[in-house]
Order: structure tokens, then C-alpha cells, then sequence
């Protein structure tokens, strides 16, 4: 059972906001069982049916209440339910719901125009989708048309979506649900300090794994990749956070192939790595191409590529996206930017990151299952072992966690390639007292195993 404490004082909302009407949660997870596609999994033994949300907390449908550190995936970058977010989407959808990108409309060109304000180096174009799957979609068919090669390079570790072409991108066997589908991909060595593919320890590897790049092209390529696509920190790999030097070097060897670099920010967009608005900004390298979703419109169906003028322009053939830059989706992107900049998400994820970081630092002192903390900003990952020596991994403690932070009234994400790293990324609006309230619903869960 979940706590059904009073609510602290320094919350916004006093007690679980009243529902529309009741949920009967057992009759939801039921029907959800018996309609759903059985892959469509939930996370728990008894899952929970949420039915409300607010900035940094949600409820289910008992009426117990959750601090959310995992936001549907990285994706509720300034809150459940944002009220500026929400009236403007809410405004959008009386006035003009639908159009497909067949005309133009105000809000999607002031979405284009903001991004190309923010975006790193020479990103100016944009072009909108749905999903994060499909921005990389999009980018792959970019990169293949403006440099007129074929073969991608990806990373082990990777992910990349849910269409044939990502899955053949990720580079973890459990999501790779068929075999390769696209041909011309090649997985490069991941940036996996704390599980070096090389066997090697930071900084005297001399960042070997990036130096591999070479060697893998002249060796598993015909010697001209037409992109790198790779995430700045790899998300569902584990918060995956690779040496500083790491990007660099990788994008110049591939560079000097001919190919270009799509960075896949769908993760660790928008402030998320904290002090900056994009997290390949850290690594001080310039995509060709760069992918977005999740919180870019706080958890409105939104996919955005954008590339260089340059890059772009090679895209001139016939394409639609029937939902792509929605007058709704748009608004719900301008009103979530807008929010973003105001509130100075990349300072926020930068402090509260910190706040964060430490404390998992002295909860890594006092717990021996903890085998390493890693990430960004308020992007920050445990990598949970049996052993801190073999570091064999344990994706059984990882379960058992989950389950004893659902009772501490904490939601928590997981993942890794073994399933076994336990993934926090907030609202970027989190309150200093509610980082506080939610390390100390983690400690209980981990003395509670
Ligand atoms: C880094 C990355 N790229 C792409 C995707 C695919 O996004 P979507 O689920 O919106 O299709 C995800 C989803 O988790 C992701 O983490």
C-alpha cells in the first residue's frame, strides 16, 4: 500500500484533487488485460490505473498520491498537467483543431521559430511528426538524401523507437523483437564506462571506444556511412553517460567519412542535462540533424527533426504527415517552450539535479546493491548490483525496488540493458522540499529490501 500521509503544507494542492467521476481500478486493469495487446506492459505486479495529475505528483485510482520521478518517461518536463500549458491547448482546440501539414499555421511556424532559436550551431529547419520514432525516422531518410550514401552507424546500448527502421537502430537485444529489418546498419562500441567494452578505465582507455569508429567503418562499412546517430546520454540503456571526450572524437572520425551526426535528443532535450538546453551541448559537438519528443510539448503526441539549411534542403520530394505540427500538439509545443524559458529549465535541472546527485551519492555510501550513479542535470540513474566487485547485475532488485518505492508513494522508471538501473527524471519544475520528500522515499524503499 501506498501512503496516504497528509499532504506537507508547501504543496501547491492540499489533498488529492476531485475526479471527474470514480475509477474502478480493478475493472481498468481487468479490461486492460483483456483488450490490450499483451506486449503492452504495465510496470508492477498490480499495476497502477492513474487518473490525475499535478506538477510533481499523481494519483490513482484509491485516491493514494505519488511523487512522480519519472514524469511517462522523461516526458512531463514541466509537470502534470501545467496550467498555462493546458488553457493554451485547451484554447487551440475551439478555435482550430486539425489541418495536416498540407497549410500553414500560425502556431507551427512559431514552434519552427523558437526551436531554431534554441537549437545548437546551425540547426534551423524543422519539420514535425508525432513521435520520437518518427523524428528519427525522418532524420534517417534526411541523412541517406543529402549525402546520398546509405549504410547508418548507431550505438550499442542505443535506442531509437518502436518502427522497423529504430529497431534495427537499438542496440539491445530484448526490444529488438525481429531481426534487423533495415540493411546498412552498423552498432559502434557504446561509451559504457561503468561496463567498458574494452575492458579499459577512464581517462588512461584514451577513449579507445570512440577511437573504434575508425576501424568499424574501414571494416564493416564500404567506407562511406551516410550518418552517426547517437543519444548525448543513452536513456533506455541505462542513463549511459559517456566521457566527456567521447563525441567529439566519434563525430570527427565520422565526419571525415562523409557522414554526418544525428543527435537523437529525445531524452535529454529541453534543459533535462541540466545548464543547457540540449545535452550534445556538454560534449561541445554541432549535429547535422537533431531528433526531439517527449517533453517538448509535456506530454502532447509531438515529434520534431531539425537539421541544417544545408541538410534540409535536400529534402524536396513528396511527403505528408497527416498529424505532424497539430494547430493542438503546436500549442501545447509553444505554450511548453514558452514555460521552459521562463522558468529557466536548464538552471533548474542543473540545481535541483545537484540536490539530487548527492543525495543518491550518500545512499550509494549506505547501500552496497548501488554499483554506480550516473546522468545529468535531473536525468540520474543507479546501476544496481549483486556484487560491487563482479558487478553482476540485479535486475531482481531492480523489480523489488520499484515495488518498495510504489509503497513509499515514489514512481520510479527502469531500465538498462539488463534491466537492472533504476532511471529518475523529474519535472524540471520539481520543488526543492519535493526532491527532498522523494530521496527520502527512496532511502526507505532501499532499507526497506
Ligand atoms: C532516445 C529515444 N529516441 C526515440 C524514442 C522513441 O520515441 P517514441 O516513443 O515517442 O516513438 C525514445 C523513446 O523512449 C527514446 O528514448
Amino acid at each position: 500500500m501506498a501512503t496516504k500521509k497528509k499532504a506537507s503544507p508547501k504543496r501547491a494542492k492540499a489533498k488529492a484533487p476531485a475526479l471527474p467521476k470514480p475509477v474502478n481500478g480493478a475493472s481498468v486493469r481487468a479490461k486492460h488485460k483483456e483488450f490490450l495487446f499483451p506486449c503492452v506492459t504495465n510496470y508492477y505486479e498490480e499495476p497502477i490505473v492513474l487518473t490525475k495529475g499535478e506538477g510533481s505528483w499523481c494519483w490513482d485510482s484509491d485516491g493514494r498520491e505519488y511523487l512522480d520521478l519519472f514524469g511517462g518517461i522523461l516526458t512531463l518536463g514541466v509537470g502534470h498537467c501545467h496550467p498555462e500549458v493546458v488553457s493554451r491547448i485547451e484554447q487551440q482546440i475551439k478555435t482550430l483543431g486539425h489541418t495536416s501539414s498540407l497549410y500553414a499555421t500560425e502556431p507551427v511556424v512559431n514552434v519552427a521559430e523558437k526551436l531554431a532559436k534554441i537549437a545548437p550551431g546551425k540547426l534551423k529547419k524543422s519539420f514535425f511528426t508525432a513521435s520520437g520514432t518518427e523524428a528519427n525516422e525522418t532524420a534517417i531518410l534526411v541523412a541517406k538524401l543529402f549525402t546520398g550514401k546509405q549504410e547508418i552507424i548507431a550505438l550499442r546500448y542505443g535506442y531509437s523507437g518502436r518502427s522497423l527502421t529504430a529497431l534495427s537502430l537499438g542496440g539491445n537485444s530484448s526490444w529488438r523483437l525481429i531481426p534487423t529489418q533495415m540493411v546498412g546498419v552498423k552498432h559502434a562500441l557504446s561509451p559504457y564506462c561503468y561496463r567498458c567494452p574494452l575492458g579499459l578505465t577512464y581517462p588512461s582507455c584514451e577513449i579507445k571506444c570512440a577511437q573504434d569508429m575508425d576501424e568499424l567503418i574501414r571494416t564493416e562499412t564500404n567506407g562511406q556511412p551516410a550518418a552517426f546517430i547517437a543519444e548525448p546520454i543513452a536513456g533506455v540503456g541505462g542513463f549511459i553517460t559517456p566521457p566527456k571526450e567521447y563525441f567529439q572524437i566519434a563525430v570527427g572520425i565520422v565526419r571525415k567519412y562523409g557522414g554526418i551526426f544525428i543527435c537523437d535528443e529525445v531524452q535529454t532535450g529541453f534543459g533535462r542535462t541540466g545548464d543547457k538546453w540540449f545535452g550534445i551541448e556538454h560534449w561541445g559537438v554541432e549535429p547535422d540533424v537533431m531528433t526531439m519528443a517527449k517533453s517538448i510539448a509535456n506530454g502532447f503526441s509531438v515529434g520534431a527533426t531539425m537539421a541544417t539549411e544545408e541538410v534540409a534542403n535536400a529534402f524536396t520530394g513528396l511527403t505528408i504527415s497527416t498529424f505532424g505540427g497539430s494547430p493542438p500538439t503546436m500549442a501545447s509545443t509553444n505554450a511548453t517552450l514558452d514555460v521552459m524559458r521562463r522558468e529557466n529549465t536548464p538552471k533548474r535541472s542543473a540545481e535541483r539535479g545537484k540536490q539530487m546527485r548527492d543525495a543518491l551519492m550518500a545512499m550509494y555510501e549506505k547501500y552496497q546493491i548501488i554499483g554506480d550513479v550516473r546522468g545529468m542535470g535531473l536525468m540520474q540513474g543507479i546501476e544496481l548490483v549483486e556484487d560491487r566487485k563482479t558487478k553482476q547485475p540485479a535486475p531482481k532488485a531492480a523489480t523489488r525496488l520499484m515495488e518498495a518505492a510504489k509503497k513509499q508513494g515514489l514512481l520510479i522508471g527502469k531500465g538498462g540493458h539488463y534491466g537492472n538501473v533504476i532511471r529518475m527524471a523529474p519535472s524540471m519544475l520539481i520543488s526543492k522540499t519535493e526532491m527532498e520528500d522523494a530521496m527520502k522515499r527512496l532511502d526507505r524503499a532501499l532499507a526497506s529490501m
